[in-house]
């Protein structure tokens, strides 16, 4: 799979766009404030209908401006795609996939796979679980709409049921419905249980190998899924926990308080680990997630890495683009500096200056 190019209209800071990336290796080069990672949101949101940031739609739409618009063209095993999204102020964004609108946007999911590399995804190991619990949500997300289902369906029903614990309180009799929400959640939940289960033993297979030859041949890293609750547990501990919920009023058991350890010779790393080593281990992950849409999607992916190379040193910098492979990269940095040295071959080059772009 490879972008083609990109349209934006009235999109962050820019108001028109047009850019032709190479199949190879793009550089984005400007400096700060300019619109560099812009562009890869706006690719981001191809890809998943979601802001890398997570920002809401009316703040990616230009200031001052009612609606914004982006164009992506793909091209994937020899058929081309065109995306067209439009943003929205006050309503959810219209998808179109070669003129076709589409209902959800689970049938834009697949089309165009990325993996986006910031400097923050190298805290992923050292911060709470909450992010990794959102890097294997939207990893699966992208390659299983089944997950993607039943993800949406479960956080309904969380906030559902959180809701009603609220109202428990002014209005007592309506206990009984707790349990309808029980058994749904529980339905949803051992799905989403089972998927993460399966997702981690992929993971692993891939990691392995990818860390040793990171880490030097020191290292042999593997990745443990703690689950909050088991599914053989799950109707239990929730009924037995029915009382502290309606006492803190939320939902304390499932998997939405799962999380992933990252074991490293036996140590647990998250908490044991220097930052070097956490920070290998957030770069060996980044790089299995290539592999696994390769495995998976049977796609190649295409790579977005933010500013990420400053972040690391020579040697991981050059482990990282020699196994870049031949897979479409756009790389966004201050200064091409960094690049004098590295062997690897450079595509094209653009600068990036006030929301305005320019080939170099
Ligand atoms: N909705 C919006 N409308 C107009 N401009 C916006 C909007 N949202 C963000 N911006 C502007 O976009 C610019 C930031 O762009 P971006 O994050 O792409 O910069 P960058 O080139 O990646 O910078 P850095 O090197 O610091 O990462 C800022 O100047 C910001 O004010
Ligand atoms: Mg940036």
């Amino acid at each position: 799979m490879i972008i083609k190019s990109l349209e934006l209209a009235d999109f962050r800071n820019y108001e028109n766009l047009n850019i032709e990336f190479d199949k190879g290796t793009n550089i984005l080069y400007g400096d700060n404030a300019q619109g560099k990672t812009n562009i890869l949101e706006a690719i981001y949101l191809s890809s998943t209908t979601k802001s890398h940031k997570s920002s809401k739609d009316q703040d990616i739409i230009r200031f001052g401006f009612e609606e914004g618009h982006i164009r992506t063209y793909l091209e994937k095993e020899d058929v081309e795609y065109k995306v067209d999204m439009h943003l929205r102020k006050s309503k959810s964004k219209g998808i179109a996939i070669n003129g076709q609108k589409i209902k959800k946007a689970a049938e834009l999911l697949g089309l165009l796979n990325v993996v986006f590399f910031s400097p923050e995804d190298l805290s992923i190991i050292k911060n709470g679980p909450s992010e990794r619990r959102r890097f294997v949500d939207m990893e699966l997300c992208q390659l299983d709409n089944f997950y993607l289902y039943n993800l949406n369906h479960y956080n309904k029903i969380v906030n559902q049921r959180n809701k009603l614990l609220k109202d428990l309180f002014m209005n007592p009799d309506l206990k009984d419905t707790l349990n309808i929400w029980d058994s749904q959640l529980v339905s949803f939940g051992s799905k989403i249980i089972e998927r993460r289960q399966v997702f981690v033993s992929q993971l692993n297979e891939i990691i392995f190998d990818i860390h040793k030859k990171l880490s030097g041949e020191k290292e042999e890293l593997i990745i443990k899924y703690e689950p909050h609750v088991t599914i053989e547990d799950y109707e239990k501990k929730l009924s037995m926990n029915q009382e502290k919920d309606i006492r803190l009023k939320q939902t304390s058991t499932g998997p939405h308080r799962d999380d992933f350890s990252f074991i490293v010779n036996d140590v647990d790393i998250r908490k044991f680990g220097s930052q070097g080593q956490q920070r290998t281990a957030a770069l060996s992950l980044k790089l299995s997630e290539i592999e696994l849409v390769k495995k998976i999607a049977k796609d190649t992916p295409v790579l977005l890495l933010d500013d990420v190379l400053s972040e690391l040193d020579s040697n991981r910098q050059n482990y990282l683009l020699n196994s870049i492979g031949d897979i479409q990269t756009i790389i966004t940095c201050t200064g091409l500096d960094e690049f004098v040295n590295n062997r690897f071959e450079i595509n094209r080059v653009f600068n990036v200056q006030n929301g305005v772009v320019e080939r170099k």
